[in-house]
């Protein structure tokens, strides 16, 4: 075959070996990139941070005792609010168990913690308040939520 024929980058075995690499490189980035958009695991030990540093669920979800400490048996299982509004308005005056969700399914749950309100479009009343996680968050929030039985020593240390 003439040099000619070739063309100006003639497709040697080697060539078409890094060729492939190259190829293959591009479609572990695009999985990568995809797995990323898509999102990573849901991490229960970063919702447990999510919940008991940063949005303070337990401020209104968990029961304390006459000395206003936590009582650890009882973590994120529903109390009532000791706080009432100072004018009317719209309130709950309990907040509900949140320990494991129960009577909210996944979707539900995630819809709550990234929109403030549920599929149905209902929102529980104040003082919960709308949170706007994002997915990811939400997600471990979840995750955290969903743990069995969450270990008495969390009210221990949430404070
Ligand atoms: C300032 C108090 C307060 C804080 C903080 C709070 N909540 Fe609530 N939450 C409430 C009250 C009160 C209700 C009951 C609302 C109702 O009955 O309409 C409620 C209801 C809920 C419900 C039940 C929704 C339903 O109707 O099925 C979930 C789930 C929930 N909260 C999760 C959370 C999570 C998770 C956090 C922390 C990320 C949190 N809440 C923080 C007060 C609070």
């Amino acid at each position: 075959m003439p040099p000619h024929a070739q063309g100006p980058f003639p497709m040697t075995l080697p060539r078409l070996f890094h060729a492939g690499l190259a190829t293959a490189a591009l479609l572990a980035g695009i999985a990568a990139c995809t797995l990323a958009a898509v999102g990573r695991e849901a991490d229960p030990e970063r919702g447990r941070y999510l919940v008991e540093r940063v949005a303070l669920c337990a401020d209104c979800h968990s029961p304390r005792d006459e000395q206003g400490r936590f009582v650890a048996a009882r973590w994120l299982q529903g109390a009532p609010l000791p706080f009432a509004p100072t004018v009317p308005m719209p309130w709950a005056p309990v907040a509900k168990p949140i320990a494991g969700l129960p009577g909210l399914g996944d979707a539900e749950a995630l819809a709550l913690l990234t929109t403030g309100a549920l599929p149905d479009g209902r929102r529980p009343l104040p003082p919960m308040p709308e949170y706007r996680f994002s997915e990811p968050d939400a997600r471990d929030v979840i995750a955290y939520l969903r743990r069995p039985a969450p270990p008495a020593a969390d009210a221990a240390d949430a404070r």
